[in-house]
């Protein structure tokens, strides 16, 4: 198959790693409107040839999709551009900065006939999946309630400056990968209510949130920030507690999954795939890119819906914005 990835900045450097892994993966493109970092990246992972256009790589390669790694305000446009040529996309989070664009993207490459899928890694973690296998075995029964904690001092501004200058910041930012655990694990949202705070003045946004959602079987509680000081800072490690009407499951820190089935507590230790190359971030995001981009190149091969398609994200992102509505309005939020 043969890529072209738009967007050659931070978070890009994972998404270029990971394709040089997929064996499926023959010939990748690459196309930055700051040029450096297109021929920075054909330097580093070996990619085939160098664009500043979007629209001038779209028109001259006959690529298989394309894998759009910029900031949320361009991907509408980029996304409904590779639907006109007809190519299969992958879109970053937050898909778009308002549900309507969401919507029209998502439209847009139905009308087209092409796959979109949202990169939502967070799921793809390898201890991810292994609590959810562990949850639909049955070895907690029900799950009834779900805590997913973010708190974080990480300094996200470091490689990330953007974020410091945006009005939404953690809802949009993290709530998308935070929202979309809760989904995995809990299923739909029928309402919700949101808190958010800016603690740090330096910025423009809101760096914590904690958002009370309620689920058919029970409820979830998702608190996340930017600038929490605690004593282990493990980043993008996610603590998570699942309650089960037979059990219960935790996720900790250095990867260890307890769960506790009829009284009986059993430890594994998930530690993430090492993969050597890839951004600071660390292991878990390496891992969980490398999966997420693996299980696409699996859907475009059998012709199934990616998890994360742009239909299914449009239900996260709802979660997003009835957030901040919650927040901004004191009111529960009723999701459709
Ligand atoms: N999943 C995660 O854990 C994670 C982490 C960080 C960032 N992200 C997401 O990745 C996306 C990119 O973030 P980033 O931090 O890498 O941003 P960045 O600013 O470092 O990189 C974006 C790049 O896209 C280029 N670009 C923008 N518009 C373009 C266009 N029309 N044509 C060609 N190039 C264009 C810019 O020149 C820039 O180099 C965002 O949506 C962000 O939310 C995800």
């Amino acid at each position: 198959m043969k890529v072209g990835v738009i967007g050659c900045g931070f978070f890009a450097q994972n998404h270029l790693a990971a394709w040089q892994a997929i064996k499926e993966i023959s010939s990748v493109i690459v196309c930055d409107q700051q040029v450096e970092l297109a021929e920075a990246a054909k330097t580093q992972f070996g990619v085939r040839q160098v664009y500043d256009e979007a629209e001038e790589m779209l028109a001259n390669e006959d690529l298989d999709f394309v894998d759009i790694v910029t900031t949320p305000s361009s991907h509408r446009l980029l996304v409904e551009m590779a639907a006109r040529y007809g190519r299969h996309v992958i879109c970053q989070k937050p898909l778009a900065p308002s549900i309507e664009d969401a919507k029209a993207m998502v439209d847009a490459c139905k009308l087209a006939g092409v796959t979109l899928m949202v990169h939502e890694n967070f799921r793809w973690q390898g201890i991810i999946q292994r609590a959810k296998q562990l949850i639909d075995s049955g070895r907690i029964g029900d799950p009834f309630l779900a805590q997913i904690s973010f708190r974080t001092g990480y300094n996200v501004y470091s490689n990330q400056p953007y974020l410091a200058e945006d009005e939404r910041l953690v809802l949009y930012d993290m709530g998308t990968h935070i929202f979309d655990l809760v989904r995995f694990f809990m299923g739909e949202v029928s309402s919700l209510y949101a808190q958010t705070h800016q603690v740090n003045p330096d910025i423009q946004g809101e760096d914590a949130a904690t958002v009370l959602l309620c689920h058919a079987a029970g409820a979830s509680v998702a608190a996340m920030n930017y600038v929490s000081a605690v004593e282990h800072d493990e980043f993008i490690q996610i603590p998570i507690r699942i309650e089960g009407s037979h059990g219960s499951l935790e996720i900790r820190r250095d990867y260890q999954l307890n769960v506790v089935s009829n009284k009986q507590m059993t430890p594994y230790h998930v530690p993430p795939v090492h993969y050597s190359w890839g951004s600071s971030l660390g292991g878990a995001v390496m891992e969980s890119v490398v999966n997420i981009q693996k299980h696409w190149v699996e859907c475009l091969n059998t012709g199934t819906e990616p998890h994360t398609s742009g239909a299914d994200n449009l239900k996260t992102l709802e979660l997003v914005f009835g957030s901040y509505e919650s927040a901004a309005k004191s009111i529960v939020c009723h999701i459709r």
